[in-house]
């Protein structure tokens, strides 16, 4: 069995004593210098190994780095973050949004500081959703922030506006791509679409990453970071930070296929350290609670998901009207 699971069928009461538990329990960002923020995943291409990264991301940040967190699986065209961890999630963010259930009834725990959202076509609907009806849910959806201080979200792939609306609302983006021509050209494309969406100011307050996947050395990772670092810093006037790289391994799909994350089936590995190395990175910079010039969400110490829902909001109302 994957170290770390809970065995199946088990999930509903594990479910319920541990939300009692971290809900009776201290109150997020009370110790100095706590993150609270949002971290995107996206990518330009398809299949670059986001939903991957991510879960292990926030596995780390959780598990390893021990600051709560929750992976919230927000890629409308195939959620599949419950099946890494062998979970078959059938109740999503989309039964939230219809007013079927709550949020804290479709929370699944990964392990005790790690929560998985199950996706389905969950944030699709809240794009295309009246953003007055999904405000009034705004309190019940905000629970989030008494659970976990960081979100990592698989925002999934292309230039679709639901993933670059993700991204804008979120603290941090980080851009995926492999070293192929391909990927890296989409990758472009997708901050491209992103500086023609909101402009480069709005983009520039964001942390910026960009994380090279399935590199067959690390010189071939480097030149594609050089390269990506480039062109964009050139044609964009935006400034990517590495986060590092994963080389392509056998391992990551040992795990895949196993329906076990990485870290665990692989915990002293060189890819677990590295994951490690992104996740500090990740975490490194300034708390992101107080909004910074041009953030339209509330000041204060708002929550990081309470946050990036005002801004995916905002968004969404300043597109209707336009519309
Ligand atoms: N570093 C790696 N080495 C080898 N294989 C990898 C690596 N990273 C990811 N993969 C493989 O690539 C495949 C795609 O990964 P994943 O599903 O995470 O990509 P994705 O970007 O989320 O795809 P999509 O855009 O379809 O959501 C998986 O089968 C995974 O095993
Ligand atoms: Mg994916």
């Amino acid at each position: 069995m994957c170290p770390g699971s809970h065995p199946s069928g088990a999930v509903e009461s594990i479910q319920a004593e541990q939300l009692r538990r971290a809900l009776a329990g201290e109150p997020p960002g009370v110790l100095a210098g706590r993150p609270r923020k949002t971290v995107a995943v996206v990518s330009g291409k398809g299949g670059v190994g986001k939903t991957h990264f991510a879960l292990n991301l926030a596995l780390t940040i959780g598990d390893r780095l021990r600051i709560p967190s929750a992976l919230v699986d927000a890629d409308f065209g195939l959620a599949n973050a419950d099946v890494l961890i062998g979970l078959d999630a059938r109740l999503t963010l989309a039964n939230v949004l219809r007013g079927e259930l709550l949020l804290k009834e479709i929370l699944v725990p990964v392990s005790d500081r790690v929560w998985l959202v199950p996706g389905g076509s969950g944030i699709a609907d809240l794009a295309e959703m009246d953003a007055g009806r999904v405000r009034k849910l705004l309190p019940e959806l905000s629970c989030l922030d008494d659970l976990a201080e960081v979100l990592v979200i698989d925002a999934g792939a292309g230039i679709q506006s639901a993933v670059r609306e993700i991204s804008i609302a979120s603290d941090s983006i980080v851009l995926m791509t492999t070293p192929e021509p391909t990927a890296m050209k989409d990758a472009y494309g997708m901050l491209k679409s992103l500086v023609q969406s909101y402009g480069t100011g709005r983009l520039a307050e964001k942390e910026l990453f960009l994380f090279i996947n399935m590199a067959f050395s690390e010189i071939e990772a480097r030149e594609a970071a050089f390269r990506m670092q480039t062109v964009s810093r050139k044609f964009l006037g935006l400034e990517l930070k590495e986060l590092g790289y994963l080389p392509h391994d056998i391992r990551v799909s040992r795990a895949v296929k196993a329906k076990c994350p990485l870290v665990r089936l692989y915990p002293h590995s060189e890819l677990t350290e590295r994951i490690e190395r992104a996740a500090r990175r990740v975490l490194a910079s300034p708390d992101a609670a107080m909004p910074r010039a041009g953030n339209d969400a509330t000041p204060g110490k708002a929550g990081a998901w309470r946050r990036f829902l005002q801004v995916f909001l905002a968004g969404r109302e300043r597109g209707e009207k336009e519309g």
